[in-house]
């Protein structure tokens, strides 16, 4: 459930608010001044605050002040009427999330109160690592004991000690996020404001003036000055994600404020200083894309300083059945169930699958198992096809017939899955289910013709790729009538 304290003197915008956030997951507290606001605060706990800039008694803006000697990370979105943009403009510099003009467009308010909201919760809920994750706390936690991820956490101490920029790396599910809030709940910015910014999410000709802001007139459109998020932030974090889709004039903008913590604003030709930690994130392939000259090569290097690179779920399986477990009862903690078991053949499953949405897509299946399953425990059933793998589907769609089985199903040698022990392990399923399969020789088999056909014949090289002699793969060449068969030379 969201708090959100609103802080206006006028009856029909608390009634309007009443009406448009009348939601089972938010809890609308209403103050009808700066000072009644003020005193609700300590009391309410809310996790945003919207409040107006003119009203009777002390004003939006000395209300702001005075919030933020209490509390400098809650998110405050201002509103005001046309005419008064140079209040809103203090309101930013002061910390203010955001501002919103009157009359205002409600989608606009929802969107914006969804993101601030979000903003808060980034703050609120402490992201623990392993060093950490000894309490009982469901919420947040990075879970892992592997040695990829005991690195991970290594490298998360540093820089949360460090006031280092970081350049947090890897495929999409990783939980690069969750680590860039690690470093920040744990470092000695904790007390100040952490804003995300989704770089791929933002038009790219927006970007710049979100980042940096606008004077006025510096574009159509750009009615009035405008404070950026690093302005706003000041001394905070800023976590830039998705940077690798950055466009290149707003990178240079990025390097400098890197360099020397200095920036203009779009429009504009007066220097602003701030003390602004960044940490980025992506998960493209950043050297690629400065060999295609996409990415500027210094602003890599001076990202690149202090690198986490988050591995691959399938590169550390043996996380999976803490993950697993961490899952169940995070979920069963939020829908207030008793915690599920899982079947040894289904968490079989769950280790073997190559995960290419790695742990948000293993967070998303388990959620969905949970729905699904109508026992204690979740069963192999309760997981969707492409976990149970071609494995299962394969050997259901070609029924092997005694005797002349021995050649493996096109489909598990195009499903190549990642690494030997997890191929190997499928191969072992597929084997146990179809005992008249003579696996060994199969697999030696198929890896010949395939070495045979990609070489073009060519037995030096094929023998060279699958690590025998030329004169033992002319051997099995015979012995699985492989030549005859394939008719080359
Ligand atoms: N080690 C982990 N322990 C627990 N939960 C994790 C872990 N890694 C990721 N998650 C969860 O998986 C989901 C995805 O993580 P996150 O958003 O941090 O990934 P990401 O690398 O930023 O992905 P993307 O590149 O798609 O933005 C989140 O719900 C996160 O809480
Ligand atoms: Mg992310």
């Amino acid at each position: 459930m969201d708090k959100i304290l609103l802080i206006d003197d006028e009856a029909d915008v608390q009634y309007s608010f009443r009406r448009i956030f009348a939601s089972p997951e938010i809890e609308l507290t209403t103050a009808g001044s700066g000072e009644e606001g003020l005193q609700l605060i300590p009391r309410v706990h809310p996790d945003l605050v919207i409040m107006d800039v003119r009203m009777g008694g002390i004003n939006g803006l000395e209300t702001l002040r005075r919030l933020r000697e209490i509390d400098t990370k809650l998110p405050v979105i201002m509103m005001t009427a046309y005419g008064t943009t140079q209040t809103a403009i203090e309101a930013m510099k002061l910390g203010a999330f955001d501002y919103l003009l009157k009359p205002f467009d409600i989608p606009k308010l929802k969107q914006l109160v969804a993101d601030a909201l979000k903003a808060s919760r980034d703050m609120k809920q402490i992201v623990s690592y392993e060093p950490m994750l000894e309490t009982e706390d469901y919420e947040q936690g990075i879970v892992g004991r592997s040695d990829p991820m005991q690195s991970v956490f290594k490298l998360i101490g540093q820089l949360a000690a460090s006031d280092a920029t970081a350049l947090i790396t890897g495929e999409s599910g990783t939980g690069k996020e969750l680590v860039a809030r690690a470093i920040y709940h744990h470092s000695r910015r904790s007390e100040k404001p952490f804003l995300a910014i989704n770089c791929a999410a933002i038009p790219e000709n927006l970007l710049e003036s979100e980042l940096f802001g606008h004077e006025r007139g510096a574009f159509t459109g750009a009615a009035s000055q405008r404070i950026g998020k690093f302005e706003q932030c000041h001394g905070g974090t800023i976590f830039l994600d998705e940077i690798g889709d950055m466009s290149l004039p707003t990178q240079t903008k990025i390097l400098r404020v890197l360099q020397s913590g200095t920036f203009e604003r779009v429009g504009g030709n007066q220097s602003v200083t701030v003390d602004v930690r960044v940490i980025a994130a992506t998960n493209k392939p950043l050297e690629q894309a400065v060999a295609n000259r996409e990415f500027r090569e210094d602003l890599f290097y001076r990202l690149n300083v202090v690198r986490v690179q988050m591995p691959p779920l399938r590169e550390r399986r043996s996380d999976i059945r803490l993950l697993v477990n961490y899952f169940l009862k995070k979920f069963s903690h939020q829908s207030g169930n008793k915690p599920k078991s899982i079947a040894t053949d289904a968490l079989a499953a769950l280790e073997s699958y190559r995960w290419p949405g790695n742990v948000r897509e293993l967070e998303n299946v388990i959620e969905r198992a949970l729905v699904v399953a109508k026992s204690d425990a979740i069963l192999l059933a309760d997981l969707p096809a492409e976990v149970t793998g071609s494995v299962a589907a394969s050997a259901a769609a070609q029924p092997v017939e005694g005797g002349s089985a021995n050649t493996i199903p096109a489909e598990m040698m195009a499903a190549a899955p990642d690494g030997i022990p997890s191929l190997a392990r499928q191969l072992f399923k597929w084997a146990r289910e179809n005992s008249s399969l003579k696996v060994i020789p199969a697999v030696e088999r198929e890896l010949i013709v395939q070495a045979m056909q990609e070489t073009g014949g060519n037995q030096v090289q094929a023998a060279k790729i699958l690590g025998i002699t030329r004169a033992t793969l002319r051997k099995r060449l015979e012995k699985f009538k492989i030549k005859q068969a394939l008719s080359i030379e």
